[in-house]
């Protein structure tokens, strides 16, 4: 039977149109969910749109449309752009669906049936951006994560027994120590778990933007518990089919680390008070920081994956994304870095070795794949193979402990080797003689290049799937998508292989590019539906600004502890 897999993005706000951070984790999740499918696992990726809230009811009015239509509108162009860019979600949830609502009801009935909910009043400061209450700070104070002002909030509100799980938290993180990666984040959610924690309130009565609370319809459930839910309502839970519930669920979590106690605190704490099982892990990455001379409040500092892709096609984007940044860490992203790594690593690299290789092996040898000969064989050969087959051991490891950088370091240690292998053993020189030795020493060279090449391109097929299918097809092995990776080893190129058209798949990038994707990002202003355009949202602006300049705990683990009743209300 097969291993089951299920992985989610974080669903995004419809009040910003997608931008390369967006893509970031989108393109993170897709190629752990190839990875597993090319393993042979049953995996399911889930991706989608958050619609509700205060902010979207406010973006909309001032977009002058309903949020309905807004939502709709904006959901679209993520949408749109997740399938420009290719990526193999199996499903996209949007919170207005039917289906998401009668699971998130659903989820609520449990909750509050099991003695959890209780009714109160809130009155405090809210912050719309973040959709966040920040406890105990008076009207007009800023925001603890993004610095905007707060709102003061008088509202009847329902309240979530959150005090009730410090306990169960604590020890869950102490029994589950890979429940959050990476342990910083880890250690961050404990220490502030360990302070104690106080009830939320989980619904809003002053407008009505949202899902209404069962049995109370003057309610909307808080858009946190709304959003969050949709991890299991996309699977069927509180619907007539739940199959895919009782299939993928639990799951794996990829989110930005800005979203870390929403996640890793409120989330579990509402499956236990739910009875239900909790997921199997959340991996928090860091902030992509944008290019230090485009940050500018007045264009926004945004940039769009389309201009990569259009300039360097997606695969260079992705393996960017993935090699440049060090997964759980901020990284800057500069169209400079992206043309150098581009270069250095793709079309100079992988590239290159693909195209040197087969090339070789079309003049010396008719385009059939050589045989190695198992004389005059010579321990660089071996070398070769050596390494080839603790680069695909640890590569596995290291992605599946979400280390993309290093394992794409690994593998590209492996081109790098070959490379220097293929200078060393000069096949140019032995091509040009015909005595039997030569040809026999010729054939262990090309054959051991192009097996080295065939297991770079295999590992790397989840990071770059377009290009790496080309390369694949090119060394006459077919289609990728039918190769199962548990299966790879050296040695399994075979005999004869004949290879298919060759044609360079990274054809190298000249200064132009880079002055070609700064013209295309100027010109973005004035583009889209009102969200792209030269003045962006303040909420964008300084979701970009705020990245650079703060670490986690400052963002999010402040002093208060938003969305807690007064202290007279409920107790620690
Ligand atoms: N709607 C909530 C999430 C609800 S999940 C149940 C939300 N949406 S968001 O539109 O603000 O998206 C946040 C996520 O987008 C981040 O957690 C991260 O995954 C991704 N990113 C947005 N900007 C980013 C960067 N600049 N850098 C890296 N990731 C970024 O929060």
């Amino acid at each position: 039977m097969s291993n089951k897999f299920y992985i989610t993005t974080p669903i995004y706000y419809v009040n910003a149109r997608p931008h390369i951070g967006h893509a970031y984790t989108t393109i993170a999740c897709d190629t752990i969910a190839r990875r597993h499918r090319m393993l042979g696992d049953d995996t399911w990726f889930l991706t989608g749109t958050d619609e509700h809230g205060q902010k979207i009811e406010r973006a909309a009015q001032a977009a002058g449309k309903t949020p309905q239509q807004f939502a709709d509108e904006v959901s679209d162009t993520f949408r749109t752009s997740w399938d420009r860019l290719g990526l193999s979600y199996d499903d996209f949830i949007r919170t207005t669906s039917d289906r998401h609502k009668q699971g998130v009801q659903a989820l609520w009935r449990k909750i509050r049936d099991n003695g959890y909910i209780y009714k109160g009043v809130y009155t405090g400061q809210y912050c719309v951006y973040d959709e966040l209450y920040v406890d105990g700070v008076g009207p007009g104070a800023p925001c603890p994560d993004c610095g905007r002002p707060t709102e003061t909030v008088h509202e009847e509100n329902y309240y979530f027994k959150l005090s009730a799980f410090t306990d169960k938290l604590i020890q869950l993180y102490a029994e589950r120590p890979d429940f959050i990666t990476p342990e910083t984040r880890r250690n961050e959610v404990m220490a502030f778990v360990r302070g104690g924690l106080r009830d939320l309130s989980i619904s809003r009565s002053s407008f009505s933007w949202g899902i209404p609370v069962p049995d109370d319809p003057k309610h909307v459930i808080y858009v946190w518990l709304d959003a969050l839910s949709n991890y299991i309502t996309a699977l069927g839970y509180g619907q007539a089919d739940t199959s895919k519930y009782e299939k993928f669920w639990p799951g794996v979590h990829m989110i930005g680390k800005e979203i870390v106690r929403f996640h890793c605190v409120y989330w579990p704490a509402w499956l236990m008070a739910a009875g239900l099982p909790l997921p199997k892990g959340i991996v928090a990455h860091g902030w992509l920081l944008f290019e230090e001379s485009k940050m500018s409040k007045s264009r926004g500092n945004i940039v769009r994956t389309e201009t990569i892709v259009d300039v360097l096609g997606i695969d260079a984007l992705r393996y960017f994304l993935l090699r440049e940044i060090v997964f759980g860490q901020d990284g800057s992203f500069s169209f400079d870095a992206l043309v150098q790594r581009y270069n250095a690593d793709l079309a100079n690299g992988l590239g290159n070795l693909a195209s040197r290789t087969l090339t070789m092996i079309n003049r010396y040898f008719k385009g059939e794949v050589p045989y190695p000969s198992q004389s005059g064989r010579t321990p660089a050969d071996e070398a070769i193979a050596k390494t080839a087959r603790s680069t695909i051991s640890e590569f596995g490891t290291l992605f599946d402990q979400y280390q993309f950088s290093r394992a794409l370091d690994l593998a590209w240690g492996l081109v790098a080797a070959v490379d220097k292998y293929i200078v060393e053993n000069e096949p140019w020189s032995l091509g040009d003689k015909q005595d039997e030795t030569s040809r026999a020493r010729l054939a262990t060279v090309l054959y051991t290049s192009a097996e080295a090449l065939r297991v770079v391109t295999a590992l790397a097929h989840p990071v770059m799937p377009d290009a790496t299918a080309k390369i694949w097809t090119q060394l006459g092995l077919g289609g990728i998508k039918k190769f199962d990776l548990s299966s790879l080893q050296w040695g399994q190129l075979q005999l004869g292989t004949k290879l298919g058209e060759i044609q360079a798949v990274f054809p190298r990038a000249d200064k132009s590019a880079v002055e070609r994707m700064h013209q295309m990002e100027e010109q973005k202003e004035g583009v889209g539906t009102g969200l792209g355009s030269a003045k962006p949202p303040s909420a964008l602006r300084a979701r970009t600004n705020c990245c650079g300049s703060k670490s986690i705990s400052e963002l999010r683990f402040g002093s208060s502890w938003p969305g807690s009743p007064k202290p007279t209300n409920r107790s620690r």
